[in-house]
């Protein structure tokens, strides 16, 4: 029970991933603020979370949307009092070949992923600095360290959050911020179940665990770089890809 009351903010706790770290997080003993597009989608994670005994609270938010997101951190603040832990969950594709990629194309992705990154870092930082401890956890991917084609729009955002969190990492440490990233590689989610065999089969080719990856994988490690056990890391990207990359 590493995190026993502390307050994470999870955004994109809907489903997937996000859900997987929400229940990993109350499972170490946090109380959560669950955000995603609606507070209805959020129910299920929120029940899974007070099963376990803690606190929860929905917030309605789009992260790409600056005054949403003052909104929502606000809100949790209210609740909560505090917050200790924010991970930057929340993502979507649209993926296509770069020479046919539309501007919205473009612009969707990195709005979401790494504008929508940046503006809930810089409101929950705020709160943070003044608390002069917090960990902030953003989800990559390895797609932003290794590029693939079809996906550049992403690629760039996954990209661009490894070095927002650095940068991060450098201007809040001496505030007693950690700032650190997760790249998962090939993850066992509805994106990937409905690959056909022959393509899962070449991507495990790719991989040399073998295996895809499941959402508690990609949890842990989160839970891990959030809690004091990681207390002298910052800046760093965990790779959690089965030696995909290395
Ligand atoms: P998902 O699509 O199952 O869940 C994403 C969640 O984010 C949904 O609940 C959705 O409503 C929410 N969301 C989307 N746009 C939002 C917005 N503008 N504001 C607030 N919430 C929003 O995705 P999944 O697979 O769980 O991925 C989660 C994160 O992990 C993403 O950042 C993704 O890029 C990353 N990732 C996923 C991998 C995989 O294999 N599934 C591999 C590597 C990284």
């Amino acid at each position: 029970m590493a995190l026993t009351g502390r307050v994470a903010v999870v955004t994109g706790a809907a489903r997937g991933i996000g859900r997987a770290i929400a229940e990993e997080l109350a499972a170490g003993g946090a109380n959560l603020a669950l955000c995603d597009l609606d507070k209805d989608w959020l129910a299920d994670t929120a029940k899974a979370v007070k099963d376990m005994g803690r606190e929860v609270c929905c917030v309605s938010v789009n992260v790409a949307d600056g005054d949403a997101v003052k909104t929502a951190v606000a809100e949790v603040v209210e609740n909560f009092g505090r917050i200790d832990i924010l991970v930057n969950n929340a993502g979507i594709t649209k993926d296509t070949l770069l020479l046919r990629m539309s501007e919205d194309q473009w612009n969707a992705v990195l709005d979401v992923n790494l504008k929508g990154t940046f503006l809930f870092t810089k409101a929950a930082a705020r709160v943070m600095m003044k608390q002069k401890s917090g960990s902030i956890v953003n989800i990559a991917s390895v797609i932003g360290l290794m590029g693939n084609a079809g996906q550049a729009n992403y690629a760039a955002s996954k990209a661009g959050v490894i070095a927002l969190a650095k940068s991060a990492a450098r201007e809040f440490a001496g505030w007693n911020i950690r700032v650190n990233s997760v790249a998962p590689g090939f993850i066992e989610t509805k994106m990937t179940e409905v690959l056909p065999e022959e393509v899962k089969a070449k991507l495990l080719e790719m991989v040399p665990a073998k295996r895809l990856g499941s959402v508690q994988d990609v949890a842990r490690a989160v839970s891990f770089l959030a809690g004091d056990n990681a207390s002298y890391i910052t800046g760093q990207v965990l790779t959690v890809d089965g030696g995909m990359v290395m």
